[in-house]
């Protein structure tokens, strides 16, 4: 969602600050905008659009200054539109802020501060930051005081950056539940709501903590806790290279990202997985007794992430008996779910930032449920949160579609899995043979994307499709439901995923003549079911495409390597991974920034 950077430093700041921005892009947004403080005042320009836009009507030439702030914004309050893109300034020109996040009581202060005379020219909750920091300023003709009384008024989500022609050479930065870093380059001081926009200036960041503050005065950081008392804080070393967040000669980020993914399934499990060794995670371990008494486990996630948390549930209840919840996290904090010590919740977020699941892992936190939480953002907020972390190393994922994030998720979720089960029975020959199945994956991923212009061809054919629809039992239920979802979200084609015994309850009347439906055949022990489903829309007139690892013969057949069904998703999403990013280009849709979508949906 709203992407954020600031600089202050030697350079004239408008260069960072839309380089930074167009980094930002994948996070989504609708409008864009940039301020600066030159001769003593501010300058801004911001309008609804793309970034490309905003650079078509800028005058680089005005833009001279040496500090200023940036923001792509996604609507949240109020439509795309050149008055709610920010920054947003107050009506004497004193404070220009940029805002990510939401101020749950806006209405509130907007009310009393229009009372008090001041004037509004958007319809954001953000205005009000501006505002208020206007009316404090006031009151005591001092910015800091202006802004610690800001900051007690607000409630609600916040990564906010000021900058005020009356500290012309500070940003103010106060953080509370959304992303903010600062990384300090040779030549100046960089914010940034993620790591890629700045990565190139530095690999070493400072993460604000919820409620923590800076303020940035020429090429010196200080920080603050919440009850503004000054601290220190230690900067941490991000091991990503700049050509991490490249295009590497791919035409999109997520053609790259799915290329991407052997060596991010690899980078994520080196170290945990090894053919000899016991399974041990840097981070953390469980032991037999607390796995004994563990009653049920909760996976709490969204989208992509609750569906690697499916795959995990299958290997956990498969390999350790233990039951399994997997709970959408929007859905689990409304639930009153039955959670106590002997409960393990499971929370799984690419961005770690994700609004909803954070809010689930707090929940679960109370309830005195012990937490781990799967992140591929070091440092993100939902590691701060739980007690636990493990890592993904896939890398910096940018198309908004995740692919390789998710196939290292579904590499944790597995291994957990493996994990648990040999901490309870001691290491056994099902353990034995899955860790090798697990390290033979990068190099059978190789051989799936050999098939890429089968892959091509066929999105070529289905590309005028209006509907299309996936089918699995078990594990493969749950490659279905990924591919549909890639599907729907890139090429804006309708598509749903169904068990492929429950079609017959009532979606096969959705079938007709010609319709396309994928059929996920990789379980050898519930193959001959699926494929009597596959056989009943297929007499209906259906196209049926298989991806499968049983010895089928056929035209629209995808054959992938055989591997045990707990692992199989992992190979067999591939092929839906390419087909849905083929069938997107082939509609010349942007096929990294879909749509209404954000990477990183920071808010409820
Ligand atoms: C789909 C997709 C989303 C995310 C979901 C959770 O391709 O990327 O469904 O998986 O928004 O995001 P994270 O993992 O960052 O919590």
């Amino acid at each position: 969602m709203c992407g954020i950077v600031g600089y202050v430093g030697k350079n004239k700041a408008i260069y960072s600050l839309i380089k930074g921005l167009k980094t930002l892009e994948y996070r989504g947004y609708d409008s864009a905008g940039v301020a600066l403080i030159q001769n003593g005042e501010i300058i801004s320009i911001k309008d609804k659009g793309r970034i490309d836009h905003l650079e078509n009507i800028l005058e680089y030439d005005k833009f001279t200054g040496n500090i200023g702030i940036a923001h792509t914004r996604w609507a949240t309050h109020g439509i795309p539109s050149k008055e709610n893109a920010h920054p947003h300034i107050d009506q004497n020109h004193h404070f220009a802020v940029v805002h990510n996040g939401i101020l749950e009581n806006y209405l509130e202060l907007k009310d009393f501060l229009c009372k008090e005379g001041f004037s509004f020219s958007s319809q954001t909750d953000t205005e009000v930051v501006p505002v208020l920091m206007e009316y404090y300023y006031q009151k005591d003709k001092d910015v800091i005081k202006a802004f610690q009384h800001t900051l007690k008024d607000l409630r609600g989500s916040y990564g906010i950056l000021i900058i005020t022609p009356l500290l012309p050479d500070t940003i103010l930065v106060a953080k509370n539940n959304s992303p903010l870093v600062i990384g300090k380059g040779c030549d100046g001081i960089y914010v940034a709501s993620d790591v890629p926009a700045i990565l190139q200036y530095t690999n070493y960041f400072y993460f604000l903590e919820d409620g923590q503050k800076a303020i940035i005065h020429d090429d010196v950081i200080t920080f603050y806790d919440s009850k503004f008392h000054e601290i220190s804080k230690q900067s941490k070393k991000i091991d990503w290279e700049m050509d991490a967040i490249d295009k590497n000669g791919y035409e999109d980020y997520m053609l790259k990202e799915i290329h991407e993914q052997p060596e991010a399934f690899k980078n994520t499990l080196n170290g945990i997985i090894s053919a000899h060794e016991p399974i041990h995670f840097l981070e953390f371990s469980l032991d037999k007794k607390y796995l004994e008494q563990l009653k049920q486990i909760y996976i709490v996630a969204c989208g992509t992430a609750m569906h690697a948390g499916l795959v995990g549930k299958y290997a956990i209840e498969r390999l350790c008996r233990i039951p399994v919840i997997v709970e959408v996290a929007s859905e689990f904090r409304y639930q009153d779910p039955i959670l106590d010590e002997q409960t393990l919740c499971i929370f799984i977020s690419q961005s770690g930032e994700t609004a909803d699941t954070i809010a689930a892992l707090k929940l679960a936190r109370e309830r005195k449920a012990k937490t781990i939480a799967i992140s591929n953002v070091f440092e993100s907020s939902i590691t701060r949160e739980a007690k636990y972390t493990i890592y993904t190393h896939a890398g910096p994922e940018i198309a908004v579609a995740s692919t390789k994030a998710y196939i290292a998720q579904v590499g944790i979720m597995v291994s957990l899995a493996l994990y648990m089960k040999e901490v309870l029975e001691g290491v056994n020959d099902e353990i034995i043979a899955l860790k090798r199945d697990i390290i033979e994956i990068p190099r059978l991923m190789e051989e799936v994307f050999k098939n890429e212009d089968m892959f091509k061809e066929l999105a070529h054919r289905m590309s005028k499709e209006t509907d299309l629809f996936y089918i699995g039992r078990g594990n493969d239920y749950h490659t279905a439901m990924e591919g549909s979802l890639k599907l729907k979200e890139i090429s804006y084609i309708h598509s749903e995923a169904y068990p492929a015994g429950e079609l017959k309850h009532g979606p096969i009347a959705l079938i007709d003549k010609g319709t396309y439906v994928f059929g996920i055949l990789t379980d050898a022990q519930v193959y001959e079911k699926t494929f009597s489903n596959l056989e009943e829309v297929k007499s209906r007139g259906a196209n049926i495409i298989l991806v499968t690892n049983q010895d089928i013969k056929g035209d629209n057949v995808i054959t992938i390597p055989n591997i045990d069904p707990i692992l199989s998703p992992i190979l067999a999403i591939i092929p839906l991974q390419f087909i849905a990013y083929y069938i997107a280009k082939e509609k010349g849709l942007d096929v990294d920034k879909p749509r209404n979508l954000a990477k990183s949906v920071t808010v409820e």
